[in-house]
């Protein structure tokens, strides 16, 4: 989406970006190529994908503005610090609105990228169709880069746990539809992949079940192990 390197002040928030730290950047970049890919999986032409991306790329730029102790610490913040941190949505609106060619869907995926469902999130506590659709979108591809980053983990975490764990613990939180369209599309791209299993069987990914996307079948030499319907063994190890 090159246009949006031709926009200066975009570029120059972005080295800001970069000095708030690599993780923010990189974070970023991701959450914005992993919403391309999802805006295009529900069918997004070209202008509505345009400003996802740009939201996308822009949704934590608020962060830049948060003192570094508080936006890097190790281990867990106080409440005071979790406040602090908050407020970045806020932040990131008000600067990207000074921004040229910045339109409302753009403000709004800023704005509202950890908004829940259920109305759990910040900052407004808003529910369910009050959210804009490209900030329900911005918040799936956050928390699976979240997950799948080195961040807080030693060894990345296996792309099914990740899976299942978004599919479980995000059940009410996240908008049912785009979760399970990312869901899908991202586990099929491991169809072929060859794994280890808990049992210590190895063998390859050859489906992926619709219902049930965080167990796939693996053919392990020529039987077939549907893992969504023995549930004491699970996927240990990509190979
Ligand atoms: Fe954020």
């Amino acid at each position: 989406m090159s246009k949006v390197n031709e926009n200066r002040e975009i570029v120059s928030c972005i080295s800001e970006m970069r000095a708030a730290g690599d993780y923010l950047y990189t974070h970023s970049i991701n959450v914005a190529l992993l919403s391309m890919l999802l805006g295009k999986w529900l069918k997004y032409d070209y202008l509505r994908l345009k400003s996802l991306v740009t939201s996308a790329f822009l949704h934590d730029i608020g962060k830049s503005r948060i003192p570094s102790e508080i936006l890097n610490k190790p281990g867990t913040l106080d409440e005071n610090e979790f406040a602090e941190i908050k407020k970045h949505c806020v932040i990131g609106y008000k600067l990207a609105e000074s921004f040229p060619g910045m339109d409302e869907d753009i403000l709004k995926g800023i704005l509202q990228h950890h908004e829940r469902e259920d109305g759990s999130g910040y900052p407004f506590g808003l529910r369910g169709d009050r959210i804009h659709e490209i900030a329900k979108i911005i918040a799936v591809a956050d928390i699976y880069d979240a997950m799948t980053s080195n961040r807080f983990y030693k060894e990345r975490a296996c792309p099914f746990d990740v899976i299942d764990y978004i599919e479980k613990d995000h059940l009410g939180t996240l908008d049912h539809r785009i979760t399970s369209t990312f869901l899908k599309n991202i586990a099929s791209y491991y169809i072929g992949e060859h794994v280890i299993l808990s049992s210590g069987d190895t063998g390859e990914i050859v489906y992926i079940n619709p219902y049930h996307i965080s167990r796939p079948i693996v053919k392990c030499g020529d039987k077939y192990v549907d893992l969504s319907a023995e549930r004491s063994v699970k996927i240990a190890e990509m190979m």
